[in-house]
Order: C-alpha cells, then structure tokens, then sequence
C-alpha cells in the first residue's frame, strides 16, 4: 500500500519522512493554504526534498479541460517527473483526463464521493482515485465501505487504477482499508504519527531499558559490552 502524507507543512513532512516509510506527498489548493506561502514555491521545496522518484499530487483549479491541460502542463514542468496531476471529478475533469491520458502523463482523480465517480475516472485513465474517507462520514455514509466498494469494482473489471484513499481522521480507517488491500493511502502526519503510537509499546522499552540499566549499568547499551 502506497502510503503518503497529506501536507504542504514542510517541516511536518521533513519529520515524517524521516521516521517512516513513504512513498511521497499529496496536497490540494486548501492544503497549500494552509502553509501560509506561495503555493508554487512550496511545492518545489517539497519536490526538492523528497527522494528521486517520489510522488508529488497536485491539484489544477481551472474550470474548463482545455485550462486544466495548460496547468497541467505547466505544473509538470515546474516539478518534474513521478507529479500527479490531480483533477476533480466533473464533466471538464474527466474530458481533461481523457486528453491528458492520451499525452502519457499521470492522473489522480480527486474529490470523490461515489463508486461511480471512480469508475468514470479510471476509465478517462486516471492512475488513482481518490475517495474522501471522513467527509463521506462527515455526511452520513461509509467512507470506508466505499472505498472498498471502489477497490473491488476496479478490480474485478481489470483495471489499470488504483484507489488512493485519502482524508482520513483515525488510524481504524486506515487499518480497515490497509486489511481490504486498498492501493494506497494518504493521511495528514499527525493520522501517520498515529499509526505507530501505543502507549504499551512505550511502556515495554521503558521496561526493557531499565532492565538492561540494572544489569549492564546506567545508559550502558550492547555496544558497551
Ligand atoms: C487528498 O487528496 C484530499 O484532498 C484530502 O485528503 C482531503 O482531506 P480533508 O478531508 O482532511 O481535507
């Protein structure tokens, strides 16, 4: 499972690249707003440090195909290889996505709600499709369910697209995903943090190191010996 942080929070993302394994950077117009600075120049930051052939998804806001391919094309050149050029799902999008499919470059499908949406992109030949877990709770549906339901369609139609399951609130739905074979995921890095948290794994290496203090002597390790 692909897995990505959800952030254009450059230090956050510094952090969590350090510690975990991961597969690259997804953000959308609100989250680049969010860090408060050009979007364009944070994106480049982000590309320059992430590890060659990571994945960077980034959004188009324009509202007709032909604008989106423009700033498809555009962002591409400004950030390289392995960038995923996210599209909505709507009429125009899907039409962008048939075009930009054709052009070779790579798609993810975004702003999705319904099975169907994820049909129609994967079709038009976007790579990923893009669920939204907790806004679809947030409204009175199953997110998880879902995107399940849009992992099995997919594969039982032979599919070339992935499901990037994305805006996640807790580590259950990322676990109920992870277990039904999901394509990939992204959370935010607090959600990632999480997913490795437990306070009886703390409590077992404070154990174990002072077990070790009281045979070997204070802050000694196996080096020591
Ligand atoms: C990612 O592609 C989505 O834009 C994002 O996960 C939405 O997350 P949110 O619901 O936490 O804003």
């Amino acid at each position: 499972m692909y897995t990505l942080i959800d952030s254009a929070d450059l230090k956050a993302i510094k952090k969590i690249y350090e510690f975990f394994p991961i597969d690259g950077v997804t953000t959308n117009p609100s989250i680049l707003k969010n860090a408060g600075t050009n979007p364009m120049e944070r994106l480049k930051e982000i590309r320059a440090f992430m590890p060659h052939g990571a994945q960077l998804h980034v959004q188009t806001v324009s509202l007709t195909a032909a604008e989106i391919i423009k700033e498809a094309e555009h962002i591409l050149k400004e950030l390289g290889e392995n960038t995923y050029i996210k599209i909505p799902v709507f009429d125009q999008g899907i039409k962008a996505m048939k075009l930009l499919h054709q052009m070779g470059i790579n798609i993810t499908a975004t702003a999705i709600y319904t099975p169907m949406q994820a049909f129609i992109a994967a079709k038009a030949g976007a790579s990923f499709v893009a669920p939204y877990v907790n806004r679809l709770d947030n409204v009175g549906f199953d997110g998880v369910e879902i995107a399940r339901l849009i992992h099995d369609i997919l594969t039982r139609h032979n599919m070339d697209t992935m499901v990037l399951a994305a805006s996640f609130k807790n580590t259950q739905q990322v676990l109920n995903l992870c277990e039904h074979g999901i394509g990939a995921i992204t959370a935010s890095p607090s959600v990632l943090e999480q997913l490795i948290n437990h306070q009886m794994t703390e409590s077992a290496i404070e154990d174990f190191t002072n077990d070790f203090f009281s045979v070997a002597g204070e802050d000694k390790t196996m080096l020591d010996l």
